[in-house]
């Protein structure tokens, strides 16, 4: 048996996955916070848990009540003002928020926001195209969400760099200085307040306005909802397109013949490849590694085992998406995969509502990438690189590369 959550496990979890589905699909385990919880990592047995309603979000399920606060990694969730999210919650109140939140963040939002993506993606490489070098978390794959949510939200451009200080303190998960995470949150949640109070006196064609307008039958999001809405969006939207970006390009990089071929296509003005090809990124190494926690509300079997009403259940995306039962070649990267019906945005109710933004913003900011920087390679050794720990998401610290300096 394979250890889990050790250092060489985070660097390539994937040999243990391969593991686990095979000899114990559905995995009884001690997380290293000494919590225990079963792990799903067969894709069949994954897509049942996620849909199942029987599963649910309310962490007031678990049967360690003791336990019983938010988990879904985001931080400062456990503030009562901020726990109503979405990614907490059951149907009715799911169903309620999320038809309210769909009004205001539609496909067509995001599609009216593709020429404000590029902008920033070659705003953000004019930085530092001139140079030769550059660390792609750092100046690129960490910023781009940031700016493109508070432009979404409606955050004005002068408090953006505030944002971003904020969004980096979190992402560091204790890393930074004591008490950094809280007060950013805490700072955070006092300016998302105070901005949808002034959205509300004055409205415009942003988000937030969007959310403060949305009305169902009559019902309106309450500013302490909307506030807890505008967070779950900047926070489920950061760090998982940081690590798109940043887990996609790494990929790219060790796959030369694989990232040739995309450079050809886009050269030719074919973006099909780009679209298959992202998905196929977020398949083989996505940047949400276990879905979110779900507690058992009743004794139920999965994939053979019985699990106890209370139990934790973790739906292990990364593992499911590389079952041979359902991909041929699962290990192997290949841009211009069919059939390629991966979990890696989640499935059943739950399924990310912000997919068409981060495909928007994948697709761009790696076209850009390559594009602009045509020999882009990696700087150093690949086994130097560090992966952030935690438990839910999976992404790279830093990503060094080298390139041919751009001249005016
Ligand atoms: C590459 C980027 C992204 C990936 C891989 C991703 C992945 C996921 C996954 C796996 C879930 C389901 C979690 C579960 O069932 O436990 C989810 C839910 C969600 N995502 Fe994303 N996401 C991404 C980007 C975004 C963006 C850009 C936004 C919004 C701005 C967003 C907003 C949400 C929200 C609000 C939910 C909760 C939906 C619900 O509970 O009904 N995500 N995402």
């Amino acid at each position: 048996m394979p250890e889990l959550f050790t250092w060489e496990f985070a660097t390539d979890p994937y040999p243990a996955y391969a593991w686990l589905r095979e000899h114990s699909p559905v995995h009884r385990t001690v997380l290293p916070s000494g919590v225990e919880a079963w792990l799903v990592t067969r894709y069949a047995d994954a897509r049942q848990a996620l849909a199942d309603q029987r599963l649910s979000k309310n962490p007031a399920h678990h049967a360690g009540s003791a336990h019983a606060k938010g988990r879904t990694g985001i931080p400062g969730e456990r503030k009562a003002e901020l726990m109503t999210h979405l990614l907490n919650i059951d149907p009715p109140d799911h169903t309620r928020l999320r038809r309210l939140v769909s009004k205001a963040f539609t496909p067509r939002t995001v599609a009216e926001f593709a020429p404000r993506v590029r902008e920033l993606t070659d705003g953000l490489i004019d930085r530092f195209a001139a140079q030769g070098s550059a660390d792609l978390i750092h100046d690129f794959a960490f910023p781009l969400p940031i700016y493109a949510i508070c432009d979404l939200l409606g955050v004005p451009r002068e408090d953006q760099d505030d944002f971003r200080d904020w969004a980096g303190m979190m992402i560091r998960h204790g890393g930074g200085p004591r008490g950094g995470v809280a007060r950013s949150v805490k700072k955070m949640r006092a300016y998302l307040a105070e901005l949808i109070h002034r959205k509300r006196e004055a409205p415009g064609d942003d988000l937030i306005s969007g959310l403060i307008r949305a009305s169902d039958h009559g019902e309106h999001l309450t500013e302490n909802e909307a506030a807890a809405m505008a967070f779950i969006l900047l926070f489920a939207g950061f760090e998982t397109t940081v690590n798109l970006i940043g887990n996609g390009m790494y990929a790219l990089l060790r796959h030369p013949e694989q990232r040739e071929r995309l450079q050809r296509a886009l050269a030719r003005g074919d973006e099909r490849l780009l679209a298959t090809g992202v998905e196929e990124l977020l398949r083989y190494d996505g940047p949400v590694e276990l879905a979110t926690w779900r507690y058992a509300t009743e004794p139920l079997t999965l994939g053979g085992r019985d699990i106890a009403a209370g139990d934790p259940v973790l739906v292990v995306l990364a593992a499911a998406d590389r079952d041979p039962e359902r991909f041929g070649d699962p290990d192997t990267l290949d841009l211009a995969r069919r059939d390629n019906q991966h979990l890696g945005y989640g499935h059943g109710i739950h399924y990310c509502l912000g997919a068409p933004l981060a495909r928007l913003e994948g697709q761009t900011a790696i076209a850009t990438l390559l594009r602009r920087l045509p020999d882009v390679r990696l700087a150093g050794d690949p086994d130097d690189l560090r992966w952030r720990g935690g438990l839910i998401m999976r992404g790279l610290r830093t990503l060094p590369v080298e390139f041919a300096a751009e001249t005016k």
